[in-house]
């Protein structure tokens, strides 16, 4: 088992809430090393690479819209198995089902908008975490 990086996006709704810090610290105190942190605009561009297996999907727009109404945070993490480990703390994709003690199930809720606005992105493979380690940060 070798250390693993992963992305991790704090979206609009969590920067708008000013819950960058809640969120980087229990992700801290779960023991995982932030290696990199940037707070920026996103782009058209840099969402259609990020989310391209969703393009095309019902959600797919209402989620650029919702990923451009404000700045995000970027993070890369690194640890034994921090990509499931992040994953877990974030809490399923739903926020008003997500578990509570979760990053999702305990700050999110439904806001009646058409996109879930689930406070947080983290790759779901090693595959998928260098690939868009590389759209964020590149190389
Ligand atoms: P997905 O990659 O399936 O979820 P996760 O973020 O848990 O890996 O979907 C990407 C984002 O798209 C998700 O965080 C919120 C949004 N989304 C919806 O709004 N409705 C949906 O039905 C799905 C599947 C996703
Ligand atoms: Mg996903």
């Amino acid at each position: 088992m070798s250390t693993e990086r992963t992305l991790v996006l704090i979206k609009p709704d969590g920067v708008r809430r000013n819950l960058t810090g809640a969120i980087l610290a229990r992700i801290e105190a779960k023991g995982y090393t932030l290696a990199e942190l940037k707070k920026m605009d996103a782009t058209r561009e840099l969402l259609e690479a990020h989310y391209a297996e969703h393009v095309g999907k019902p959600f797919y727009e209402p989620l650029v819209e919702f990923m451009l109404s404000g700045p995000i945070v970027a993070a890369v993490f690194e640890g034994q198995r921090v990509i499931e480990g992040f994953r877990s703390l974030a809490g399923s994709t739903e926020p008003t089902t997500a578990a509570p003690g979760t990053i999702r199930g305990d700050f999110g809720r439904d806001w009646g908008t058409k996109v879930q606005q689930n406070l947080v992105h983290g790759s779901d493979s090693v595959e998928s975490a260098e690939r868009e380690i590389a759209i964020w940060f590149g190389k």
